[in-house]
């Protein structure tokens, strides 16, 4: 029944002591706490980012398996690749209806943790490396699923990059690298789409639980970014119970018993906290409480499993990626003999292990699916899924079965054991009997077609020797028929990677530095994650950030950059974007922002905009994207402000991080740089950021060269050296070259500087 309450603040008092700490601790694994005498009922929350987990049997048992069928669709990794929030919205709020018509009040996603590494075994769930990226397909996610009066969780915050050691590590991770990578996609999501409650992570920052970091779950998420929702613990995140209240924790799940509710009103009563604390987290999740219980006045939303099984289905397809595809390998065309190969057409891996795993209404295959349009297709299954060794009898039928055709198709890429919550991958690997596979099988017939199925980047040891390479990632339960669209050309393919595929796993900017230790993971890297380090070290990859062929052809013409940052803060970014080729299809611009200037040392490119479309043959269409100051901005700890350096910044209109089409310039003023105390440690380089002390500069310049005069000839290196040295000398160096004179200047420029 809904449930409302005119004035808060006499509700509350009306409460007793140890109803109030009840509220703050759920009552077991998914429930919620009821208190009867107040009308406040129990209320389900449930798993997960891609589907609904809710579990089938007792809420005290912890099945992973065991749950309400629901619509998976694919992870994460895909949901990302799409570029497409208009469809992730769609996506939500089919997740939304079928969590209402089940009676789950919040579902506990989307996962938007950076993919520091690749690594990472939960990286499937996780949307991309860039924040970006994350922010905008997590905002529309978000809005879809609450659009029908379900909650979500975003999580998990902050600075959750890897399994091992989740629970316990301590991410230690320097001011700038946080505001640039680890914070925005929560920021934007949060801001902007304002979800019901945010998840904390298990780990520390910085020396400090997420759970009881005030830094986090106040000063940032609640004075900064405003946000108003229920902050809800991971599960068992919670360490010192009293501590998190007065970090701005407001419940802790699951349930612990009573253990903590009893340890909240002893401390109240032992001065410890207030109950001013307590009664901040019970406002807040009674408001929870009537958005949940809103849901019991709104009439049942009718679906059916099919139509979302639909819907699941056009997800997959723009989710998956043509990483490569020579002389027009795909699409199939209709008439070819086809070998299909590998278990995973026959015994898909549509999505990865762990809290986000759901009960699929149904699977479609990919076999079941190529079959209907090809019968006479052989299959052969290549290898065991049970196991990585190569399996000879399978591999050689399987070769057999490749020479007889005019196409192979082998479907290959990690199975289960290879990723998953809970533990880290420790290499980029296939299974060996997946790469033999395809090396065998690429041997007898050079018309290869390599599907994956995984849920980060893998290595590709046999790419030269395949023409084609479609990355299916873990596309959910009807992944399949969306390979089969592509592959037989009723999809024309559209997503991009959101994820660098390295080289090598030696080549992640991270790779000295994780795990780290159990104690702790430092990340030395900063903000150079993914394409930040790659494109700025000019490393090669196997495929770039936002890498994705279409069977049709797309031009860019006339970037146009609009306005300006100095008078409005922001630029409109605009291009022309034309489908050249004989056949309808979808392509994603992204824009790019390349500083020219380097006060500090920043990425050769940040994406900070993109749009996707859909043309006819020959159809053309303007896109345009406003790039607001924060596109431009680097946060400057030491003023704990974002800034925009001066100077002059490229506007890049890209298909890829690496296929870079067109490219606009801009000059900005830059932000004006905070007024600060000036001393003796000060430089010229200092003073000459400061453009209304020009003057001081040159006066101090003068008088230094004037000391120095004549002894080094101009261009030599002792006059270079000169140059260098006054323009970087601490100030106090004009009385030690100057004498008394030289003091009086330094008196007289901390003076000017300083009034
Ligand atoms: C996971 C969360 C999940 C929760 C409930 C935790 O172990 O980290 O993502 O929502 O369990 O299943």
């Amino acid at each position: 029944m809904a449930f409302r309450i005119a004035d808060t603040q006499a509700f509350i008092s009306s409460m007793t002591f140890e109803e109030k700490a009840s509220l703050l601790s759920g009552k077991d694994f998914w429930y919620t706490k009821a208190i009867p005498r107040l009308g406040i009922e129990s209320w389900m929350m449930t798993d997960g980012p891609h589907g609904m987990r809710k579990q089938a049997t007792s809420a005290e048992k912890v099945g992973l398996l065991e749950s309400v069928p629901a619509t998976c669709f694919p992870t994460g990794a895909g949901l990302a690749s799409t570029w497409n929030p208009e469809l992730i919205g769609e996506m939500g709020r089919a997740m939304g209806v079928e969590a209402r018509s089940e009676g789950v009040r919040v579902l506990l996603g989307p996962a938007v943790n950076i993919k520091r590494s690749p690594l990472c075994g939960r990286n499937f769930e996780y949307l991309s490396e860039d924040p970006f990226l994350a922010g905008e397909i997590a905002k529309a996610h978000i809005r879809g699923i609450q659009s029908v009066g379900v909650g979500t969780s975003i999580k998990h915050f902050a600075v959750n990059n890897q399994e091992k050691f989740r629970m316990a590590v301590d991410a230690i991770v320097d001011e700038r690298t946080l505001r640039e990578i680890y914070l925005p996609a929560f920021e934007r999501a949060i801001t902007d789409a304002k979800p019901w409650t945010v998840m904390c992570a298990y780990n520390k920052v910085n020396g400090t639980y997420c759970s009881e970091n005030g830094k986090l779950l106040t000063e940032i998420l609640r004075d900064e970014w405003g946000y108003e929702g229920v902050l809800v613990t991971d599960w068992t995140a919670c360490d010192d119970r009293v501590e998190g209240l007065l970090a701005g924790q407001d419940l802790e799940m699951p349930g612990n018993g009573g253990i903590n509710d009893r340890a909240v009103v002893e401390a109240v009563k032992a001065g410890r906290i207030s109950e001013a604390d307590v009664d901040r987290a019970v406002g807040r999740l009674l408001a929870l409480h009537e958005r949940v219980m809103a849901m019991d006045d709104q009439p049942r939303i009718a679906f059916d499993h099919a139509s979302h099984h639909e819907l699941a289905r056009r997800v997959a397809g723009e989710s998956a990626i043509l990483l490569k595809n020579a002389r027009k390998t795909l699409p199939l065309s209709p008439h070819k003999k086809i070998a299909l190969i590998g278990a995973f057409a026959e015994r898909p891996r549509y999505q990865g292990s762990g809290s986000s795993h759901i009960q699929p209404t149904k699977i479609s295959t990919l076999l079941d699916a190529l079959k209907a349009q090809y019968p006479d297709l052989t299959y052969a299954r290549g290898y065991r899924l049970e196991t990585g060794e190569v399996d000879e009898a399978l591999q050689a039928e399987a070769v057999r079965a490749a020479r007889e055709a005019d196409v192979a198709i082998v479907c290959a890429g990690l199975t289960d054991i290879y990723e998953s919550e809970g533990f880290d991958r420790v290499h980029l690997k296939l299974p060996v009997s997946h790469d033999a596979l395809i090396e065998a099988v690429a041997a007898a017939r050079p018309e290869t077609v390599v599907v994956l199925s995984n849920g980060a980047p893998v290595e590709m040891p046999w790419i030269s020797k395949v023409p084609a390479v479609l990355e299916a990632y873990l596309g959910g339960q009807a992944g399949g028929l969306a390979v089969a669209d592509i592959l037989t050309g009723k999809t024309n393919p559209s997503g991009k990677l959101a994820e660098s595929f390295p080289l090598r796993l030696e080549d992640t900017p991270c790779f000295l530095n994780f795990p780290g230790s159990r104690e702790r993971v430092e990340y030395r890297e900063g903000v150079f994650v993914g394409y930040r380090h790659y494109d700025s070290v000019k490393e090669a990859v196997l495929f770039p950030f936002g890498h994705g062929l279409s069977y049709a052809t797309f031009e860019y013409a006339d970037l146009i950059v609009a306005g300006s940052l100095d008078d409005s803060g922001s630029v409109t970014a605009s291009v022309t974007v034309t489908n050249v080729s004989h056949i309808a299809g979808k392509e994603t611009v992204q824009f790019y922002v390349s500083p020219k200037s380097n006060e500090v040392p920043r990425p050769e490119q940040e994406l900070k905009g993109f749009a996707k479309v859909s043309l006819d043959p020959g159809e053309s269409t303007r896109v345009s994207v406003t790039l607001d100051s924060r596109g431009f901005s680097w946060y400057d700890a030491d003023h704990a402000s974002w800034r925009i350096s001066p100077g002059a910044y490229e506007i890049r209109a890209s298909a890829s991080s690496r296929d870079v089409r067109l490219i606009a310039e801009i000059q900005t003023r830059g932000t004006p740089l905070p007024r600060r105390a000036w001393s003796r440690t000060d430089t010229v380089s200092d003073i000459l950021r400061y453009s209304e002390f020009k003057n001081v500069a040159s006066e101090v310049l003068t008088f230094i060269r004037g000391k120095f005069a004549g002894s080094a000839e101009p261009g030599t290196a002792e006059d270079l050296m000169n140059e260098a040295m006054f323009l970087e000398m601490p100030l106090r160096a004009l009385g030690q070259f100057g004498g008394p004179e030289g003091d009086a200047l330094l008196a007289r420029i901390l003076a000017t500087l300083n009034a």
